[in-house]
Formats: structure tokens, C-alpha cells, sequence
């Protein structure tokens, strides 16, 4: 009984779960090759992704053992796979290269086999992160740019100290041929703010860069070297440490069968000689000589 009720809630959660089941979200970088899950009931399958959310445009297509790529639409020409080789055994995924922003959208997978229809939902996000940012000065102009970015990033100045710098920006940004952003901003620093340091930041929903005037490069490169030397002195310490404990384990496993007369005197040794973690780890062989 308590099965059957088990298995009535297991069809009806797996029922819900098809009925509501939600779009999946897939982060796909920018010209990479990107994986859009789907999968099957098994079996023979016929397989169709399309791009929803640009009128139904045909993306792949899969049927009687082999792809049908007559109705694809160009956009999708020599960019799309399937895992040819587990079709039958339920995986529908869709291997899509050289992702672009019209790449972007919700696809849907429809596939149908012996063992049923499913319908699932994709939806395709796309990120070009900040790579580079570049600041550079002009008489009295600093000016920041990045290229190639997508979402929209934003831009913000800071300075050290604090100043009002951000409401004194002028900030550009550009859409390239492939819908990637180009962003530049520049300050001009009044007389007074000349000695300050200036920060640039630039970030999208996954990315995030910064730069700052006058360089820190060679600061930089300087904590660079220090973080280098205190991780050597850290394995340095850790591999001598660990080359002395097992020296040290070594002669005391050579040491031990003399000092193994009694178990008392054996347990009150331990305590007097070494230190509480070490005899904890000779407890074992004290048990094994008593039985
Ligand atoms: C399909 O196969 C690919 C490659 O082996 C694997 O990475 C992916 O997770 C599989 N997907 C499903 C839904 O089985
Ligand atoms: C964006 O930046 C790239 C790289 O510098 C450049 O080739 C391209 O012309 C720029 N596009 C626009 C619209 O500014």
C-alpha cells in the first residue's frame, strides 16, 4: 500500500514536473561552443530544435537515423551537431558553435520516440566578457575604453581619495557589427584632483574589469612576486614538514617494538614521551596487542 502511494507520487511529481517544468537557463560565451541539454524517452527517436523566440527557425532536425538539415536556417549552417552516437539511448542535446548574439533566445526541443513526446525549453544567454581595459591620457584627458563586450556593460570612475568624479564623465558606447558593445569614457581632471588616483571599472552581469591612473602595473607585478614568494614559502614549509613527520614516524615505527612491554606501561610512555595526537594514532597497535 504505502508502495503503491509512493509510486501514484512519483508519477504524479514526474506529471508536474513535465507540465511545469521551467525553462533552462544556458550561459553560452561569446564565438565558443555551447551544449543546449535536452533528452529523449529513448529509442528511435525524432529529434527538432528550434529557435522559439525567433519565429520557430529551424535549428536542427533528426529522423530516421539521420540528420535533416533541408529546412535548417542559414544562420545555423555548419554550427549545429547532435551526439550522434546516444540519440537512441536518450540524449537530445544540441552542440551549437561559434555562438553569437543572434544566438540568443528561448529554443525548444521536441522529440519524439516509441516511448513517448517531450517538449523542452532552452534559454540561450550569451556573454562577451570585459577581456581588456585600457586607459590612456591626453594633455589633461584620461580616457577608458573596452571593446567587444556584451550585455551592455557599465562604466564607473572612481578615485582615491573620493571625488565626485563619476557625474564629471563623458561616456560612449558604440554597438559593433556582431551587437558587442564598444564603451569609452574620459575625465578631465580639475587642477585640484590632479594628484588623485583614478579607477575605471567597466562590468557586465558576468564580468567585471578595472584599471587605474597613474598605473599600478608595476605595484601589481610587485604583490605579484610577493603572493608567489609567500605560496613557495608555504609549500616550502608544508614539504619540509611533511618529509620531517614521516622521518619522524619512521624511526618512532622502528623505536616501538621495544617500548611494547605492557599495555600501562606502553599507554603512560606514549603520554610522557609524545605529544597527545601521535599516541592517539599508536592506539590501534595497543588494542591489536592485548586481543
Ligand atoms: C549528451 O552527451 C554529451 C556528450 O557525452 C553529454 O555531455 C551530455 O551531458 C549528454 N546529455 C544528456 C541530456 O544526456
Ligand atoms: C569597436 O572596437 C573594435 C576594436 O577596436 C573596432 O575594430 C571597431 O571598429 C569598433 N566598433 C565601433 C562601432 O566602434
Amino acid at each position: 500500500m504505502a508502495g503503491n502511494k509512493c509510486a501514484v507520487f512519483l508519477v504524479l511529481l514526474t506529471f508536474t514536473r513535465t507540465l511545469t517544468g521551467g525553462d533552462t537557463d544556458v550561459s553560452c560565451i561569446f564565438m565558443e561552443t555551447c551544449m543546449l541539454p535536452c533528452s529523449s524517452e529513448g529509442g528511435t527517436a525524432v529529434i527538432h530544435w528550434f529557435q522559439q523566440s525567433a519565429g520557430n527557425r529551424f535549428v536542427h532536425s533528426f529522423y530516421e537515423g539521420k540528420d535533416q538539415l533541408g529546412l535548417q536556417n542559414q544562420r545555423f549552417r555548419g554550427r549545429t551537431s547532435l551526439f550522434s552516437d546516444q540519440i537512441s539511448s536518450g540524449n537530445a542535446s544540441l552542440l551549437l558553435t561559434k555562438v553569437e548574439v543572434q544566438d540568443e533566445g528561448r529554443y525548444k526541443c521536441y522529440t519524439s520516440t516509441e516511448n513517448g513526446i517531450k517538449e523542452s525549453f532552452i534559454n540561450l544567454k550569451m556573454d562577451a566578457p570585459v577581456h581588456e581595459v585600457d586607459i590612456q591620457r591626453e594633455g589633461n584627458t584620461l580616457t577608458c575604453c573596452s571593446e567587444g563586450i556584451y550585455p551592455e556593460p557599465k562604466l564607473t570612475w572612481s578615485t582615491s581619495p573620493p571625488s565626485n568624479v563619476n557625474s564629471k564623465c563623458n561616456t560612449r558606447m558604440q554597438e559593433t557589427e556582431q551587437h558587442l558593445y564598444n564603451i569609452s569614457s574620459s575625465v578631465t581632471p580639475s587642477d585640484s584632483e590632479t594628484d588623485l588616483t583614478f579607477s575605471c571599472t567597466i562590468s557586465t552581469r558576468r564580468s567585471k574589469r578595472s584599471v587605474t591612473w597613474p598605473s599600478t602595473s608595476s605595484k601589481q607585478s610587485n604583490s605579484g612576486a610577493t603572493v608567489a614568494g609567500v605560496i613557495a614559502a608555504i609549500v616550502i614549509t608544508g614539504v619540509v614538514a611533511a618529509v620531517g613527520f614521516m622521518l619522524y614516524k619512521r624511526r618512532k615505527v622502528q623505536q616501538e617494538p621495544q617500548s611494547t612491554d605492557s599495555d600501562s606501561a606502553y599507554v603512560s610512555k606514549c603520554f610522557m614521551n609524545y605529544s597527545m595526537k601521535t599516541c592517539l594514532k599508536i592506539k590501534p597497535d595497543v588494542y591489536n596487542d592485548s586481543n
